[in-house]
């Protein structure tokens, strides 16, 4: 089986990424798994930090190990948007195969000074544990929360896009293994219609930084634009609110449908088809398939 690093590699080399999905609960879970494992594609599982402590990190990366050594299957478990050192300590002691240290609302210096110390301390106990722990961090505002949003949040714009000098000077400094940079991207799925991405600010970022780049805001953007920053080095793609939706919508269908049912294994399993559906999509449209 391939590593979470060979993968990622793979995935450049063949000019196509990899799907994350976040999940909060085992249904979702399922219906991710389920979609990778028909398309025969890695893929990454993300519990941000309030996602994890829904779901318990311990309980998180025993599933996902579990599935691993079982199917012999490329699914990793990464530690989505941690906004301090000790929260992504708590994950990587956890045993997550990555995590995001997003620090963006810190100055340029001080992020850098702790995602650098963030960077050390993976390296320390991938080296003590003898496992792979990438680390990742964000640079430029894309706005928070995967939700839908009335406007474009305050802070979000062409203007704000993460410049390649200092994506340079970033990586440089602080040796992540992954950058999440702003290239038009925002969380969430804007009412009125997502912004453009930016795919020629995407090549500009990697032959600056030399690393792979992960797009985060994924939900609401247009297929085009993801093949075209997917061409230009994007090899990650981050995937929440319509996963929350296709949920949601799919539970309160399912209620609906059936108001005397309280088993949850008879009125959930709609919820799992939903998200199936959705997650099938996009990873087809990551992986260049028909
Ligand atoms: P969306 O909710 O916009 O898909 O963003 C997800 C994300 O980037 C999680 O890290």
């Amino acid at each position: 089986m391939k590593t979470y690093g060979e993968c990622i590699k793979e995935a450049n080399e063949k000019g196509i990424a990899i799907g994350h999905f976040n999940i909060s609960n085992l249904e979702t879970l399922h219906a991710i798994y389920n979609a990778a494992k028909k398309l025969q594609v890695p893929i990454i599982i993300g519990l941000t930090e309030n996602e994890s402590e829904f779901f318990g990190r311990t309980e998180a990366v025993a599933v996902i190990r579990a599935l691993r050594s079982r199917d012999n299957y490329p699914i990793f478990l990464n530690g989505d948007h941690h906004y301090s050192l000790e929260a992504a300590k708590t994950s990587i002691d956890a045993g997550y195969d990555s995590v995001v240290i997003d620090l963006v609302k810190l100055p340029f210096e001080e992020n850098i000074r702790i995602t650098k110390e963030c960077v050390d301390y993976a390296r320390q106990v991938a080296k003590k544990e003898k496992r792979e722990i990438l680390v990742e961090a964000e640079l430029g505002f894309i706005g928070t929360g995967s939700k839908i949003l009335d406007k474009l949040p305050d802070g979000v714009s062409e203007a704000t896009m993460t410049t390649p000098e200092d994506a340079k000077r970033f990586v440089a400094a602080t040796g992540v293994d992954l950058l999440a940079p702003s290239i038009g991207n925002v969380h969430g799925m804007v009412k009125s219609g997502n912004p453009r991405l930016h795919p020629e600010r995407v090549k500009a970022i990697r032959a600056a930084t030399g690393i792979p780049l992960v797009l985060h805001g994924g939900s609401g953007s247009m297929s085009e634009d993801f093949i075209a920053c997917i061409k230009e080095g994007i090899d990650i793609v981050h995937i929440n609110t319509e996963i929350r939706v296709a949920f949601t919508e799919a539970l309160k269908k399912s209620l609906t449908n059936l108001p005397e049912e309280i088993t949850p294994y008879k009125y959930l399993p709609p919820t799992v088809e939903a998200v199936q559906t959705v997650v099938e999509a996009r990873l087809k449209l990551f992986s260049g398939m028909k």
